[in-house]
Parts: C-alpha cells; sequence; structure tokens
C-alpha cells in the first residue's frame, strides 16, 4: 500500500500541495477579501505579516504569509538570556565547546531516550557547518524528550526551518497556523520563525532534526523522470487555521536566536491566528507515500534518485541540504552488485534509521534511532558481510527495506561534530571501521595466461607493449 498504516489515527484535517498558496480561516468571513491589509480586519483582528524570504526575493522563492490575529505576535515583554547552561545548541558561541571536524567514519548507538525535558530542552547539536549568523549551512539535532512543553508556552527558531524526522513516539503540534500530528514515517518542516507548543500524546519521543539555516526546502527537478514521482506535491499537508481565545492568562515565549534561548512574557495565547493566507507555513509528509525510482536494467543509481526535499545552494544541482530517504523497493536490476556502491563523496553524508533494517548495513551496527556520519571524502560502502551476500547472491527480483525507513541528510558542506556528539552522548562505535571495512578480503587474482600490460614508452616514443591500447580499441 502506497502509504503508511500508523498505529495512531490522525487527529486533525489539513490543506494538500507542496509550495501551494493556501487560505484558510476558522471563522467564516475573518479572511479580507482582496485587500491584505484592510484599514479595519474582519472581526477586530489585527493583520501581521511573516516572511520567509526577502520581500524583494524572485517571484519562483518568495515566502510570505498573512496572518490575522487576536493580537499582534509583537505584544511581549522584552526577551531575557535563559538557560545558558543548559541550553546552548550554538558551540561556535561556548569557549568550553567546540566543533570538531574530522575524517574518520562516525557511527553511533541507538540514542537514550530523555522522560525528564520537553521539546526546547530535548534538543542536542550534534553536528553541522555553516552559523545561523549569516545564514549559511546546517545543523543536526538529536532530540529525545518525554514531557509536553509547559501549558502556557511557545518556542520559535529564529535560526532555521526545523525539518523533524521523528523515529520513536508521536508529536502532537500546536503552531500559530494550525496543528499537526506527527508520527513516526511521518516528517514534518516547521519554517523559521513560526511558533508553535509540542506536546508528546504517546509518551517519550525521539528523532532527528536538520535545521536549515540558508533558504528553504524545495521539491528536487525531476529531469526525465518526468512530472510525477518521487514525492509528489499532493501528498505534502498544512493545518488549517485553528485558535485559541486567552487574552488574560501569562505565556512564555522561547526564542532559540543564534543557537541560544531567549525568553518573554506576554498576556494573551501566541496561537490566536483565526485565518491566514500565502506560501509560508509549516507542512508534514508520510514516508510511506513516496514514489521510489530505480534501475530497470542494469547498475545502482546515485542515492540522489531517493530524494525526498532539497534546499539548493546558489549552484545548481549542489544542495546545502538533501532529505534523501531508502524506502522498501523492489531491486531487479541484472548483473549488477546491488547495494550502493563504495564511494568517497565530496558531499557528507549523515544517516539516520527510523525503523528496521537499512539494507546496505547488515552487520547489526546501524540501528534504529542510531545514526553514521560519512564526511566529505571519507570512503564508506557496503559492510563485509553485505558485499559478500551481495557478490554471491542470486539476483532474481527482491524487495528490500521491507519494513525499514533509513534516511540521509546529504550536504556539499564539511560537518563537524560537536562534543556532545563525540563524547557526551556515549554512543560513539569505536568499532565502527574495523567491524565494517577491515574484515573486506582481497579476491584480486591475475588469471594463469594473462600478464601484465607495461605502461613504459620506448626510448623513441613508442609504446613498448602492444597492448597499451586505448579501452575503447
Ligand atoms: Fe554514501
Amino acid at each position: 500500500m502506497p502509504f503508511t498504516n500508523f498505529a495512531v489515527p490522525e487527529k486533525y484535517r489539513y490543506q494538500n500541495g507542496f509550495n501551494s498558496y493556501h487560505e484558510t480561516e476558522a471563522v467564516e468571513g475573518a479572511l479580507p477579501i482582496a485587500t491584505n491589509s484592510p484599514q479595519t480586519p474582519p472581526y477586530g483582528l489585527y493583520a501581521g505579516k511573516l516572511s520567509g524570504t526577502a520581500f524583494t526575493a524572485p517571484r519562483a522563492e518568495n515566502q510570505q504569509t498573512w496572518l490575522y490575529r487576536i493580537l499582534p505576535a509583537s505584544a511581549h515583554s522584552n526577551f531575557e538570556p535563559r538557560e545558558h547552561q543548559t541550553f546552548n545548541t550554538n558551540p561556535e558561541n561556548k569557549p568550553w565547546e567546540k566543533i570538531y571536524q574530522i575524517p574518520n567514519q562516525l557511527r553511533w548507538d541507538p540514542f537514550d531516550l530523555d522522560e525528564t525535558v520537553d521539546w526546547v530542552h530535548a534538543l542536542h547539536l550534534i553536528a553541522g557547518a555553516g552559523s545561523p549568523v549569516t545564514k549559511s549551512g546546517v545543523g543536526y539535532y538529536i532530540y529525545a524528550a518525554g514531557k509536553d512543553m509547559d501549558q502556557n508556552s511557545a518556542f520559535y527558531s529564529a535560526d532555521g526551518d526545523f525539518l523533524i524526522v521523528p523515529q520513536h513516539g508521536v508529536l502532537d503540534i500546536q503552531t500559530e497556523l494550525g496543528k499537526l500530528l506527527v508520527r513516526p514515517n511521518e516528517i514534518c518542516v516547521i519554517p523559521r520563525g513560526v511558533r508553535y507548543r509540542v506536546t508528546l500524546p504517546q509518551g517519550p519521543v525521539r528523532g532527528y532534526i536538520c535545521e536549515l539555516y540558508q533558504g528553504h526546502f524545495a521539491l528536487p527537478e525531476l529531469g526525465p523522470i518526468g512530472s510525477n514521482c518521487l514525492a509528489n506535491a499532493r501528498d505534502f499537508q498544512a493545518p488549517v487555521a485553528y485558535f485559541d481565545e486567552d487574552t488574560s492568562t501569562e505565556w512564555t515565549l522561547l526564542s532559540k536566536f543564534a543557537g541560544q534561548l531567549f525568553a518573554a512574557k506576554q498576556n494573551h495565547t501566541p496561537f490566536d491566528v483565526v485565518a491566514w493566507h500565502g506560501l509560508y507555513y509549516p507542512y508534514k509528509y508520510d514516508l510511506g507515500r513516496y514514489n521510489a525510482i530505480g534501475s530497470i536494467s542494469y547498475d545502482h543509481p546515485d542515492p540522489s534518485i531517493y530524494t525526498v526535499l532539497t534546499a539548493p545552494t546558489d549552484h545548481a544541482g549542489t544542495a546545502v541540504a538533501d532529505f534523501v530517504i531508502f524506502p522498501p523497493r523492489w531491486l531487479v536490476a541484472e548483473e549488477t552488485f546491488r547495494p550502493p556502491w563504495y564511494h568517497r563523496n565530496t558531499m557528507s553524508e549523515f544517516m539516520g534509521l527510523i525503523h528496521g533494517q537499512y539494507d546496505a548495513k547488515t552487520g547489526g551496527g546501524f540501528q534504529p534511532a542510531g545514526a553514521s556520519l560519512h564526511n566529505v571524502m571519507s570512503a564508506h560502502g557496503p559492510d563485509a558481510t553485505t558485499h559478500e551476500k551481495a557478490s554471491s547472491v542470486e539476483l532474481k527480483p527482491q524487495k528490500v527495506g521491507e519494513g525499514s525507513m533509513a534516511f540521509m541528510f546529504e550536504s556539499c558542506l564539511m560537518v563537524g561534530v560537536t562534543e556532545w556528539g563525540l563524547s557526551k552522548c556515549a554512543k560513539i562505535q569505536d568499532g565502527y571501521n574495523s567491524e565494517s571495512w577491515v574484515p573486506l578480503k582481497p579476491h584480486f587474482k591475475i588469471p594463469a595466461g594473462k600478464k601484465r600490460i607495461a605502461n613504459e614508452v620506448t626510448a623513441d616514443g613508442g609504446q613498448a607493449d602492444a597492448r597499451q591500447q586505448p579501452h575503447y580499441a
């Protein structure tokens, strides 16, 4: 079935489409007709704009949303720094904690659940590159939480868009623009600046986040694939407007700003948007709906064939972050070593596993809730067990990844690892290399009767060995 049968049923209504101009109202007539900022918006609401791009960004990239709310977003006290010692997701600002750039292949055991913290304090920066201050690069987080955010609290990140990949547990996310229920095998994107509160209706949660400091996620180009397949635009779901009425209790507004936490107070709910229209909004997507494309003749295509979302740089085809999945799929390629080949990549590859077993790593070290990082030019590929199996297996059509969902954040940037990722989390596998690739055995043997072909030239510039011919000859 091309969608996920979720154990936890859907609670909310959505509007469908990726990068679609949506409009929604929770009270009939709350959206003004034609004018964005009427002299008096309907029903005594305040109009406000939320910009996801510069006002003057090209039309194809421009993302803005108009909000019609009970009180403006600016009605709050000054922000004060909060919890410097326990919350700081920008190690560049911490003299005692820095990012380590190392060429080793890294792999982590499953990260622990933590039932003592809420969403805001669940965020552990594990790796990243660049800086939210200059709006360049990415941050990767592991989150683990067991508590709802405080009843009267809301959070936003000024640093970037959160691409959230739940591995365990359900996120019930109330945003200014409406509510989303996000379950494992779904992903969601909360754009920079959108205020939200996370509750955990099914108990503890754990997962991965890619925070995009620059630009926004888009669907990849399809080239000769045509106008459908991979992630189809119609399967992305944005919330419909939903609002609370509360202008009398105290609320705490938490801001992640340059990786640090700030808090402000206000005496009204931030979730008071009665209607909105625009292109800048949170959304979710069921990975079970992904339409995977692969080889039906020979050879394993580049893993980019499994891209769900891409965040492009200014250089065409080069992403600051690609979100790639390895869903259940058929392998039918003939005369082919079917797992992904050994490679060194100019891009960095951070992988996680939501559930099941990843088909290119059957040795048991890459587990759900764990992770791996193959940095720029760090060589990797199938482990010895997988190589042996794949080299001798009968190549009949084969379903792989059944009950499994691995994913990758692939970036053109060299990704550094934080102190938390390298030591504090205590999940690094020391034996990754020695278990995966060191056991690989040489099989090369020059057959009897064949000789090495010389590569020298003769003194007069001629060819010493007549067999030294261009391959095509
Ligand atoms: Fe790779």
